[in-house]
């Protein structure tokens, strides 16, 4: 055991826990992916689909990803060899390090919109849209997003902002950097999403939005909305690589695995779907097409506000927030790879964050951007954003979630999982640990086989 070990931090208490983990599954997935995913895919029945995806694999898979950590207090690759598990297993931890570089790489590009949007709010360039007739101001919303977002040089700098204050905050460590932000921010998130909701549902278009979002209409359901919900059920609760295993690692032993389970997915998935009730009256008020894809967002919260007294104030105010949410979820992404270099490569902290963050910086400025060096690439029809996040959510994570529902099922010890689980209390499997473990044997590995066969096309339902 190396030193580094011996000073190992935990949270301070479960509330910590539970906004820390709430912290890195609350983020961009909610408030910019889950909205236009669901534009995308058709509304309602994609939300079903979402749910089932989240009840039946994504809080199976964050238990043990919990096991995985707590049990051993390691990072996502040393804990397989302090499960004493074959070095293949260790795969799931390489490959979840490569999983958070990959995500880092766009998902900071969007942070940084995020923070831009921040600045122009301040700037008071959203306060002409008041007085403009609505398609008019639908129009200028969706110019300003478009110069925000292949400007030559504003998306670097904002980019490059993003990832610093993730740096320094990771640098303070554990307890004083990611606890104390989780711990302080959240809350205000919440209240702030509420109000965006209020506002939304005075609007002419609230019926229409409600029924888009909740009314599951299936003929609009393919084969690849599947495997997007899948996808995005990974994404949103932060699994299959290595962030819970990381971030349970960190988790008071008297933490009950399962209740946080539930509460994180719960109070994630009601953010997504406040997110949703937020954005999509404002689609339908305005004319607006609920499919447009990421521009969603940036396209929509600026009107949402644009006629009411305070609008710009509630604006910064949303863009803060949203800025908080990208933070909170970018502190736990980048805490994988720098948990593995501090514990398996024996770094500093200090070394660790900079390794990690430089790393991103320097493959993320050079690819995302269309006016980078590399931002006119295009390989099998996607350019590197799209391929990040596409090779990532769609097949790194799911398989990284398959593997590691296989380790704990089939693989690891039932005795210590019964201990863990228990919080130390028995070796026995109580009903709660039965029906998990059932569920993760048969239920979670089958429809991910299954989903995952389907969308590339080797059976059809
Ligand atoms: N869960 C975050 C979101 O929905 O924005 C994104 C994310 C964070 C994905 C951490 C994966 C991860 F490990």
């Amino acid at each position: 055991m190396n030193n580094s070990n011996n000073k190992r931090e935990t949270f301070s208490s479960g509330l910590a826990v539970f906004f820390a983990t709430l912290g890195s599954a609350v983020g961009l997935g909610n408030i910019w992916k889950f909205p236009y995913m669901v534009g995308e895919n058709g509304g309602g029945a994609f939300v079903l689909i979402y749910f089932i995806c989240i009840l039946l694999v994504g809080m199976p898979i964050m238990i043990s990803e919990f096991y995985i950590g707590r049990s051993t207090r390691k990072n996502a690759v040393g804990a397989f060899e302090a499960l004493k598990a074959k070095p293949f297993w260790k795969t799931i931890g390489y490959m979840g390090v490569l999983s958070s570089l990959f995500i880092m790489f766009f998902y900071s590009s969007v942070a940084g919109w995020v923070y831009s949007y921040v600045f122009k709010a301040l700037k008071g360039d959203f306060l002409p849209l008041a007085s403009m007739s609505m398609e008019d101001a639908a129009l200028n919303a969706s110019s300003q997003y478009d110069a925000a977002v292949s400007g030559s040089i504003s998306p670097f700098v904002w980019q490059f902002i993003a990832v610093t204050v993730v740096s320094i905050i990771l640098i303070a460590g554990v307890k004083n950097g990611i606890e104390k932000i989780t711990k302080t921010l959240l809350p205000l998130l919440f209240a702030l999403v509420i109000i965006c909701c209020i506002r939304a549902l005075t609007l002419e278009g609230a019926k229409q939005g409600l029924s888009f979002l909740f009314l599951p209409d299936f003929s609009k359901l393919s084969a690849s909305a599947v495997l997007s919900a899948l996808g995005l059920a990974f994404f949103k609760l932060s699994l299959g690589m290595g962030t819970m295993t990381t971030y349970g690692s960190y988790f008071t032993n008297d933490n009950n695995l399962f209740a946080t389970s539930a509460r994180v997915a719960l109070s994630d998935t009601l953010v997504s779907l406040l997110a949703g009730i937020a954005i999509f009256p404002v689609v339908f008020t305005f004319g607006m097409e609920p499919g447009m894809g990421p521009g969603l967002l940036f396209k929509t919260i600026p009107l949402v506000f644009s006629k009411i007294p305070l609008g710009n104030v509630l604006l910064v105010a949303f863009f803060i927030l949203t800025s908080i949410a990208a933070t909170t979820a970018m502190l736990s992404l980048v805490e994988v790879p720098v948990a593995f270099f501090i514990e398996e490569k024996q770094m500093s902290r200090n070394k660790a964050v900079l390794l990690s963050s430089g790393l991103i910086l320097i493959i993320g400025l050079l690819t995302v951007h269309p006016k980078s060096v590399f931002g006119n690439v295009v390989i099998a029809g996607k350019g590197f954003f799209d391929l990040f996040d596409y090779l990532s959510s769609n097949i790194m994570l799911p398989i990284g979630g398959l593997l590691i529902t296989i380790f704990v099922g089939y693989v690891a010890n039932k005795d210590q999982l019964s201990y863990e689980l228990s919080n130390h209390k028995t070796l026995n499997n109580d009903g709660m640990i039965k029906f998990y473990i059932s569920i993760l044997k048969y239920i979670t590995p089958a429809l991910l086989v299954i989903v995952f066969l389907n969308s590339i096309g080797i059976i059809n339902f």
